[in-house]
């Protein structure tokens, strides 16, 4: 039975049900359709995609129209999932009208349903700025990794009683300008609990515990395809890394032997025409029947 496309207002739905919200990242068709297959309920075009696709150090290098690029593949891969365009760094926080149609491109040109945008209380009149033009918003507190230099590294946040109160704020406040879900990033689980507690919309958590209503990782690194960072909250659960690299050495090793392609993956010639274009091929003056390099070819 096919499944039934999942809208923001059936993720909130969840969390009243108390189901678990189940959410991953990916920047790409085929791996979008594998997600979609698997029956999660969001996928998320992560900005993370700077680091893991592109090979940048952080967040900060991806740009509009790269976000839009891999937004527009994710979709074509997508029939359920709700799909939710990460905002990159800048195409928001400068000026709101220019948010409000970076916002728009995703939906328009993306094909994404819903953005995610970084930031607390002081993001609020953006946040809404976007919700008034009709366009779905998912939150981001905690570690926001935009604000890498800020934060002076990649560095759990919510540790102190003032941080965890403003997070708590936070969360309010963003819940009250309507955003639908908020992802909680690299915080103390009690906070996060806290705050899954006092807000009826679905946290999305990661490295934030198991209290969150749901909880979201990047697709390469819970793979164990991206291996540069690995944060504690982090846990591979397969390790493809280790499988691509034998499945290309077993591609050279047969190729260098000419053990592949073998006769089952060679395409054959009519068998009743074969002894027709062998006499051919004996007989035949290839130079003759070529042109040469004195020749012009109209
Ligand atoms: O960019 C990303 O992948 C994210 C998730 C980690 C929430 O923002």
């Amino acid at each position: 039975m096919a499944l039934q496309k999942i809208t923001t207002g059936k993720i909130i739905d969840k969390k009243k049900r108390g189901e678990k919200i189940i959410t991953i990242t990916a920047y790409d068709y085929s791996f979008a359709k594998i997600v979609d297959d698997c029956g999660f309920d969001l996928i998320l075009v992560g900005d993370s995609l700077s680091m893991v696709s592109l090979g940048y150090n952080n967040t900060l290098s991806v740009n509009m129209d790269e976000m839009i690029h891999h937004t527009k593949a994710v979709s074509r891969g997508v029939s359920n999932a709700l799909i939710v365009g990460d905002m990159p760094f800048l195409s928001y926080k400068v000026d709101k009208n220019d948010a409000v149609k970076n916002a728009g491109r995703f939906i328009q040109e993306g094909g994404a349903e819903a953005v995610k945008v970084e930031g607390g209380t002081e993001i609020c009149p953006t946040i809404k700025a976007i919700i008034d033009a009709d366009i779905q918003v998912m939150g981001h507190i905690g570690l926001t990794p935009q604000a890498v230099y800020k934060f002076g590294g990649f560095l759990v946040q919510g540790k102190t009683v003032e941080a965890a109160k403003k997070l708590i704020i936070d969360a309010k406040n963003l819940e009250k300008q309507g955003v639908f879900s908020i992802v909680l990033e690299s915080i103390p689980w009690q906070i996060a609990k806290l705050i899954t507690n006092s807000v009826d919309i679905p946290t999305i958590g990661i490295g934030a515990g198991s209290y969150c209503d749901g909880q979201i990782i990047v697709i390469y690194d819970m793979l164990g395809l991206s291996t540069d960072i690995k944060p504690k909250f982090l846990k591979y659960f397969g390790n493809i890394g280790d499988n691509i690299r034998s499945a290309l050495k077993n591609y050279r090793d047969e190729v260098n032997q000419s053990l592949y392609p073998d006769k089952e993956h060679s395409y054959e010639f009519p068998t009743e025409e074969l002894d027709l274009i062998n006499e051919w091929f004996e007989k035949v003056d290839l130079d003759k029947e070529t042109v040469n390099n004195k020749t012009r070819l109209t």
